[in-house]
């Protein structure tokens, strides 16, 4: 069994359609042994409680600088003896060294076609805002490894989404995830639970 650990920062739809695919059999050889978050807030923790999965909060507010909350979080996590490292609309830079602990085995969904709208400032809804003013008529989801870069790392799976007139970034937002995010995250989750990458 894959021990994997998801990162959430806010609604964890992502979190959901991949407790739905292990439960449906979609995902197999994996299961979610905790899910942090940063943000006390998440709605994201309520869905891991309601699973029965353990649901920790680490805010970088309750700690002296990030270079603590660093330390605190890699901590945390050595406990779970985690194999992959899933980030779910996480917001929070990972930190340098945890990229070298884990290298290989932390995966991120981003809602664009990287290399479009992605990179420093490109999230949640600001990427769908950037698509829409550009005007793109084809956007999508990556599901990529993370790499000490911001959405640089190899690319494992992506998935096109056509933008329709009169989308709004809500609108849009709401079609990626539907149509990308929620499929692309858990197929990549059980393609390296079964060794298929
Ligand atoms: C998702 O759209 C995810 O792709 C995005 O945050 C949202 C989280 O939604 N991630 C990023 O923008 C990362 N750069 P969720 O909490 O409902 O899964």
């Amino acid at each position: 069994m894959l021990r994997v650990g998801v990162m959430v920062s806010g609604g964890g739809t992502n979190l959901q359609a991949i407790l739905d695919s292990i439960d449906s059999g979609k995902i197999q050889n994996a299961e979610i042994v905790v899910v942090v978050s940063n943000n006390p807030g998440a709605y994201a923790l309520e869905r891991a409680k309601n699973h029965g999965i353990e649901a920790v909060c680490l805010s970088p507010k309750e700690f002296s600088g990030r270079e603590e909350f660093n330390r605190a979080f890699l901590k945390k996590l050595e406990e779970y003896r985690l194999d992959l490292i899933v980030l779910a609309g996480f917001l929070v830079k990972i930190p340098e060294e945890m990229v070298k602990q884990y290298e290989g085995r932390i995966i991120n969904i981003h809602p664009s076609l990287i290399p479009s709208f992605c990179g420093v400032g490109y999230y949640g809804l600001k990427v769908h805002e950037a698509a829409l003013d550009r005007g793109v008529k084809v956007t999508g989801a990556t599901v990529h490894f993370v790499d000490s870069g911001m959405d640089t790392g190899p690319i494992i799976l992506q998935k096109a989404v056509e933008v329709q007139d009169g989308d709004t970034p809500e609108v849009l937002q709401r079609r990626v995830m539907e149509q990308a995010e929620w499929e692309i995250l858990p197929r990549a989750i059980d393609m390296i639970a079964n060794h298929r990458i």
